[in-house]
């Protein structure tokens, strides 16, 4: 029994593994944000074998004037204590305009983020690992005209993370259209569903991602969206889903139930997609709200995978 159990453990292990893709946007300053960070470093520590990509995002990324800016002296120890762990990948957050900042202007917040090496954080002489191992590029739109771009500064980020292995990730937040499958090829991942949870309006809105029903185009995430990822086995491999508004009401607060947090990764984990994250609210803060606690989703994917 206990070989067949070895077994399966070194065959789940061989397989590509399902990783949290955590969009940790929020500022790492005040009890409840350090308590959120505190919760990640334990997270990525009780799980070595789960895979993390934390996107890391101070002020909607660069241009930063110096470089790194002078919010690292709160960052640097978290970074530092999260690039001490192997199964840790730090990302940088790019703002990409959707296509109106130029080529020019995305691949030079690429080199910024090439020259994190280490930092001091408040106490002085204590310096910090705070590279990034690849890049996040936010708000990409992926019509055919866009393509030449898309690929262009994927290629680029690429290029300056070889030596890290990245990955470097595009996030239209949406399906790619079709003509732009390339972009499976040029980038690591796509994150191409992000969504709401609830179809309960009211939370504020700080950064465009609180869930209107109303808006056109709004859908709710089910198990049954995973289907629209299609069969190809690159496509979803290199796929990466972020559910965020864990919750039935808004007001009354009522977050959705432990059992449907377990339904949900567990779906997400039979597809296998590259990375995912489910969210209790936005990527602000509440990352140790329950049920969609970043320990509580990061144990549950670990045992959907027999993942230490
Ligand atoms: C949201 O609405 C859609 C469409 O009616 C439904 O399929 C889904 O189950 C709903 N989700 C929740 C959490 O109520
Ligand atoms: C979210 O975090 C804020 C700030 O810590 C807190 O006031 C609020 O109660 C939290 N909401 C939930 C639902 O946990």
């Amino acid at each position: 029994m206990r070989s067949v159990l070895l077994a399966a453990a070194l065959v789940a292990a061989a397989y590509a593994k399902t990783g949290i893709m955590l969009p940790l946007y929020e500022y790492p300053f005040g009890d409840a944000a350090t308590v959120d960070w505190d919760a990640v470093v334990s997270a990525a520590a009780a799980h070595p074998q789960l895979d993390f990509y934390i996107i890391i995002n101070d002020n909607s990324g660069p241009p930063y004037s110096p470089n790194p800016p002078a919010a690292i002296k709160d960052f640097a120890p978290y970074l530092g204590s999260l690039n001490s762990h192997d199964n840790v990948k730090l990302i940088g957050y790019i703002a990409t305009g959707y296509g109106k900042k130029t080529a020019t202007e995305v691949e030079a917040a690429v080199d910024q983020y090439t020259e994190w090496a280490t930092a001091e954080g408040w106490a002085a002489g204590v310096s910090h690992d705070i590279h990034m191992d690849g890049i996040f590029f936010d708000e990409i739109d992926t019509a055919p005209s866009q393509l030449d771009h898309n690929t262009q500064i994927s290629q680029y980020a690429k290029t300056k993370f070889a030596a890290s292995g990245g990955p470097v990730v595009l996030n239209p937040g949406t399906f790619v259209q079709s003509g732009s499958e390339s972009l499976f090829d040029a980038a690591d991942v796509i994150l191409d569903i992000e969504a709401c949870y609830t179809n309960s309006s009211g939370r504020m809105d700080f950064n465009g991602y609180a869930c209107d029903p109303s808006a056109s185009g709004f859908s709710a995430f089910t198990p049954a969206t995973l289907e629209k990822l299609g069969s190809n086995p690159t496509y979803v491999s290199k796929s990466s889903v972020v559910v965020h508004d864990f919750y039935e009401s808004w007001n009354p607060y009522e977050p959705a139930s432990e059992a449907t947090l377990q339904t949900h990764v567990n779906a997400i984990i039979a597809k296998g997609v590259h990375s995912f994250y489910i969210s209790q609210l936005g990527y602000l803060g509440n990352f140790t709200a329950e049920p969609a606690s970043i320990s509580n989703v990061a144990k549950l994917a670990a045992a959907a995978q027999g993942l230490s």
